[in-house]
C-alpha cells in the first residue's frame, strides 16, 4: 500500500490479537523513530520496548483508553496490546520536545501499519506508577506510550462539520467511528478566513 493510503486507512487500535510481534519488527519501528525529523537535530528521545508479559500487565493497569467511551473502549481480556514502546525524553538535552515526539511516534505508527500492526498512542497514564516499575533515571521523562499489536478491530472515520461533535463512538455492532473535520472546512488557500 502506498504511504498516502496507509495514512488515510490508519486508525487508533485498541483491540489486539494475542499474536506476538517479532523483535526484528520492533527494532525496525524504533529505527523509523530514530530517523524522524528532530529540532536542531538534537535527538533527545530514547525508547523502551516492553514485550515481557508481567511488565505488559503492569503497564496495562496504569493506562487509560478511549476517554469518550470509557469503559466500553477499553481492550477486554484477551485483546490487550502485545508490546509497548515507551518514549523517553532526555531532559539534559532539552526540556521539551513535543514536535520531535509527534514525528517519531508517527514514524513508528506508519512503519507498524505497513507490517499490518496497529497502534494506539497513550498520553493518559499513571506516571508515578510507571516510573516506579522501570525506575527511569531522574533526567529522563516518560512522554508517551505506544501500544502495539495486530488489530482485532476495524475502526472507521467519518467526515463531520467543523461545529459537530468530535467524540468517537461505537455503533450497535461494536465498530468504532471516529469523526474527522471536513477537508473543505479546515483547508485555506492564500487567505485565512
Ligand atoms: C498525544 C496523543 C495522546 C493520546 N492519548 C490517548 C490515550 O491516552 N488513550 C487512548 O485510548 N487514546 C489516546 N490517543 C488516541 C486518540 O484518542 C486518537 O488519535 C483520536 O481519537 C483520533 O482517532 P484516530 O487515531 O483513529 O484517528 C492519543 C492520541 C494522541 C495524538
Amino acid at each position: 500500500m502506498d504511504v498516502y493510503k496507509q495514512i488515510i486507512s490508519r486508525r487508533s487500535i485498541r483491540k489486539f490479537k494475542q499474536e506476538e510481534i517479532k523483535p526484528d519488527l520492533l527494532d525496525k519501528f524504533v529505527n523509523a523513530a530514530r530517523l524522524a525529523p528532530s529540532a536542531s537535530n538534537r535527538q533527545p528521545l530514547e525508547y523502551l520496548v516492553v514485550t515481557k508479559k508481567e511488565l505488559r500487565e503492569q503497564i496495562f493497569a496504569n493506562v487509560a483508553w478511549a476517554g469518550y467511551i470509557e469503559p466500553e473502549g477499553n481492550p477486554k481480556a484477551g485483546e490487550e496490546p502485545v508490546a509497548y514502546i515507551l518514549v523517553l525524553l532526555n531532559k539534559k538535552i532539552t526540556p521539551n520536545a513535543d514536535r520531535d515526539i509527534g514525528a517519531s511516534c508517527q514514524n513508528i505508527t506508519l512503519a507498524a501499519l505497513e507490517e499490518g500492526i496497529g497502534c494506539c498512542w497513550i498520553g493518559s497514564f499513571n506516571r508515578g506508577a510507571i516510573n516506579k516499575i522501570f525506575d527511569f533515571p531522574e533526567n529522563y521523562s516518560l512522554e508517551l506510550i505506544l501500544a502495539l499489536g495486530y488489530p482485532a478491530e476495524n475502526p472507521r472515520y467519518l467526515d463531520v462539520d467543523k461545529d459537530s461533535s468530535i467524540k468517537y463512538y461505537k455503533d450497535s455492532s461494536g465498530t468504532l467511528h471516529v469523526p474527522k473535520r471536513k477537508l473543505e472546512q479546515i483547508i485555506h488557500y492564500n487567505i485565512f478566513k
